[in-house]
Parts: structure tokens; sequence; C-alpha cells
């Protein structure tokens, strides 16, 4: 692997060409960060969790007619997706308060949201991943109107089929950001990853505020256990899919 040039590292993955240009390999790490990057660390075997959690969703989510980037896992730690022109974007869909939005907003955190909420970010680590407002995604040009209605459709739909396999998994998908990016037909497709790193998952099983946090919450706030979540999201996961 290592011969072969990546062509991008970003903080949790390495994606290197194959022969077909249309076609990427993903490597998921085990580095972990937190708040855009300033906190780094590591979490035993997350590559190969988080690589396994995706695949699995992404074809569950490619089974109800969602459209993804991905193929196929090579490997434990290893993914091969459709090449993609990413949206600068991270769609984040909210079922319930928790995070920025009650930092940002004063809402208490377990507030049970009446409709799924969803927000864009700007991708930009030197601007601190920004909240969008419509108006602003337009004078950036980062999408159209009707790239932009796509997009919301599809998020939603994949907050339907995911809350649903979760909750079958007895855990509350809290919230989660996506990506989308378009392949060389210009089709839509959801890219990037579906893990504990950018979920908020929940046991529903547990009352206590601190001991239900099964994603990347843990490493962000310093609760310990970080693995053993990771591993319990991985098997609860293969169980259910
Ligand atoms: P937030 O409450 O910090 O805005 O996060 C919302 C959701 O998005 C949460 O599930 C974690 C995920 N997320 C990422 O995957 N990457 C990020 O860079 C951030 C800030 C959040
Ligand atoms: N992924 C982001 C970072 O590394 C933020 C986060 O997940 O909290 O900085």
């Amino acid at each position: 692997m290592s011969e072969v040039e990546k062509i991008y590292e970003g903080k949790a993955k390495i994606l290197y060409p194959t022969e077909d240009p249309e076609i990427l390999l993903t490597y998921y790490k085990d580095d972990a960060t937190a708040f855009n990057a300033q906190k780094r660390g590591q979490i035993q075997g997350k590559g190969e969790i988080n690589c396994t959690v995706a695949a699995a969703l992404f074809q569950l989510l490619e089974s109800v007619g969602i459209a993804t980037h991905y193929i196929d896992r090579p490997a434990p730690n290893q993914m091969r997706v459709r090449a993609v022109k990413i949206f600068p974007l991270e769609v984040v869909v909210r079922n319930i308060a928790a995070g920025s939005l009650c930092r940002q907003t004063g809402l208490p955190e377990g507030k049970i949201l009446p409709q799924p909420l969803v927000e864009f970010y700007l991708k930009n680590d030197e601007l601190g991943d920004p909240l969008l407002s419509s108006d602003r995604l337009f004078l950036l040009e980062l999408a159209t109107k009707e790239q932009l209605t796509q997009i919301q459709e599809m998020a939603l739909k994949v907050n339907d089929h995911l809350r649903e396999f979760f909750w079958r998994c007895d855990i509350i998908l809290v919230d989660f950001k996506l990506e989308f990016g378009l392949d060389s037909s210009s089709r839509l497709l959801l890219a990037d990853e579906i893990s504990p790193d950018t979920c908020r998952l929940w046991d529903s099983q547990e009352t206590d505020p601190l001991a239900r946090v099964l994603d990347k919450d843990r490493f962000r706030r310093d609760l310990g256990a970080v693995e053993s979540a990771y591993q319990e999201v991985l098997q609860r996961v293969l169980a259910q899919i």
C-alpha cells in the first residue's frame, strides 16, 4: 500500500488511487481527532470497526435505493469506493438535541426534536466548520438549489432508515454527519463514512447520560472506555444486519 502514492490524507482516512480512475481505495485509520484536530489521539481498532460499520450501513442504504459510493471492503480496514467530487459541506441531521445545537441555542441535551433538523456546515477546518445559512451556501456557490433540495431529501431518507436500524440495535440515533458527492455522470452519491466517529449513538437501555454514550463523544469528552464503546456498536450492528 505504502508504495502507491496517496491522493489525500484526512484526519481519519487515507485515499489511494486504483487502476480504474473511477474507483478509489479508502484506508480507515485508528487516528482520532476532535475540535478541528486541536485534540489528537488514537482509538485502538477504530479503523477496522468504522470501516466494517460503514460498509454494513452503506449496504443497508443501497438495499433501500439510496445511492452511495460504497463498492466493497477488500480488507477489514479498507473500502473501495466510487470516486466523487465532494461538496464541501457537512450535512448534519439531528433527532435529539446534543452537541453544538445545545451549546449554540441553549436547548437542553436530550430534548427530542419535533422533527428531524437538517443543517449545513462549511467543511473548512481553518474556519472551524461554520454553520451556513442557505443564502450563504448559495453565495459561496457550494451547491445549486436543486442539488441542495436533493441532498436534504436524501439526508432525511438516510435518517429514516438508520434511525429504524439502530433502534433494532437498542441504540438511539441522536444525530450524525453526512457528506455527498457527484460521480463522473453527475449522479449524487452518499460518500465519506457513517460510523461511531460521525454519529451520536446512545444505548437505549441505559439512562445514565454518560454511560449511554457509545460514540466519539467518549473521546471528545474524555469519558473513558472509548474502544469498548466502538466494539459494542460493531457487535450490535453485525448482529442486526
Ligand atoms: P455537533 O453537535 O458537534 O455539531 O455534531 C453533530 C454531529 O456531527 C455529531 O454526530 C458528530 C458529527 N460530526 C462529525 O462527524 N464531524 C465533525 O467535524 C463534527 C463537528 C461533527
Ligand atoms: N472530526 C472533527 C475533528 O477532527 C471534529 C469532531 O469530530 O469532533 O476535528
